[in-house]
């Protein structure tokens, strides 16, 4: 008689349709039980096609027909993609990633790579299976914020396994080029960099990737809302107005885009002096609320210019690691609580119809899977 574990061997031959992970290896399969010669299944997949379903039914009852006699296969699967999906394309060539986060600014310089960096280790000290994909393909700094400089890329077969620094994937342009290495890049370039960061990258399954985005609003930033659904947007600004200026493209970008504004990190707001710990006002302070109000959004943190923000980037010791009891530490930890509330409450409107790519099975969601994908789901991308 065939036990749950047996079950769960044959399942793991049933690939998810259009993929070449099975439904076992993408954590698909939430429950199984056997009574005698009958088993259920419950799977929770992400896609709300019909065709997924069809195929994954017949598949499955298939490959456990020698098994058991019945099959009963329930499953959960997300509401057809609604109106306000936010994915420009429908497009996913990561599906084993809940989340991801962009975090653009309108110009350079205002703390983006930073923020990225202690947001994203503050959400992995909150629980989160976290990543961060440095997209700054102009200026990439976060092997050196994250403490892995110098460090060799690890490849496996033809994919780079990401770094882990405090218990947060990371992988970066910065690490595959090397040192100091500039390059020209062009429009079709930029796109092609950032498709194979997120699909010939490792990046297990994570709660959250954050993104840490080239400043501006160009190529990078359109490839990247065009190859997966972004759940959201984290503008970075410095208080002062020309920089809020600068803020508006940006926070007009996430709209023009579908991408839902998670909120804005109001950066360089005010200085903490370390050595009698008061407060001043340099670039202005609680310029943010009015940009949020404006846009229907919210100020996830000021934080101000604190030496020890500086210093841990530049030694790889992110703050909100190494100095928990800073202030800084205290409100990047505040403003990640915000962040994933809001990121919960995106989740729940959208649901996880969007984190599926909605071609039909059997086709690569991929666009640089070409036709003949269809065939023999070699389409020279990550997800075959
Ligand atoms: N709140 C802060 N207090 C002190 N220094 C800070 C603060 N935020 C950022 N910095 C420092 O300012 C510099 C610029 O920050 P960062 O590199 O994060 O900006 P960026 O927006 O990513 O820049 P780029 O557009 O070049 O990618 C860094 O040296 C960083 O350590
Ligand atoms: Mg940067």
């Amino acid at each position: 008689m065939a036990t749950v574990a047996d079950i769960k061997s044959a399942l793991e031959n049933v690939k998810y349709p259009g993929f070449a992970k099975s439904i076992v290896e993408f954590g698909f399969v939430k429950d199984v039980q056997v009574d005698g010669s009958a088993c259920s299944i419950l799977l929770d997949i992400t896609s709300s096609a019909q065709e997924v379903e069809d195929q994954l039914r017949k598949d499955i009852t298939e490959s456990l027909s020698t098994l058991v006699e019945n099959i009963t296969v329930n499953i959960k699967k997300p509401q057809p993609q609604k109106q306000n999906s936010n994915s420009v394309s429908g497009k996913n060539i990561a599906p084993h990633i809940k989340n991801f986060v962009m975090v653009s600014s309108g110009k350079g310089g205002v703390g983006k790579s930073t923020t990225t960096v202690n947001l994203a280790v503050a959400a992995a000290m909150q629980g989160k299976k976290v990543g961060i994909l440095d997209a700054d393909i102009y200026g990439p700094n976060i092997p050196r914020m994250m403490g892995l400089q110098g460090q060799e890329v690890e490849v496996i077969g033809n994919k780079a396994k990401p770094f882990n620094a405090y218990g947060v994937d990371v992988m970066s342009m910065g690490s595959l080029m090397q040192e100091g290495q500039a390059l020209i890049w062009r429009g079709a370039m930029i796109m092609k960099a950032i498709e194979q960061l997120l699909r010939d990258i490792l990046w297990e399954e994570l709660d959250i990737l954050f993104i840490d985005m080239p400043p501006g609003t160009g190529d990078a930033q359109l490839t990247l809302a065009q190859s997966v659904p972004v759940t959201c947007g984290v503008n970075v600004t410095t208080p002062q107005h020309v920089a809020l200026d600068d803020s508006r493209r940006s926070l007009d970008m996430f709209q023009k885009l579908h991408i839902p504004i998670g909120g804005i990190i109001e950066n360089m707001s005010g200085f903490i002096c370390p050595k009698c710990g008061e407060e001043s006002d340099i670039f202005g302070m609680g310029t943010c609320d009015a940009l949020a109000e404006q846009y229907n959004t919210q100020v996830l943190g000021n934080l101000p210019i604190e030496p020890a923000i500086r210093e841990g980037g530049d030694a790889g010791k992110p703050v909100v690691y190494f100095q928990p009891e800073s202030e800084s530490a205290k409100r990047y930890m505040q403003a990640t609580q915000k962040l994933i509330s809001y990121i919960d409450e995106v989740s729940d409107k959208v649901e996880n119809a969007s984190i599926q790519p909605t071609t039909p099975p059997g086709v690569s969601a991929c666009s640089t899977a070409g036709a003949a994908s269809k065939d023999n789901n070699s389409g020279g991308c990550g997800c075959h």
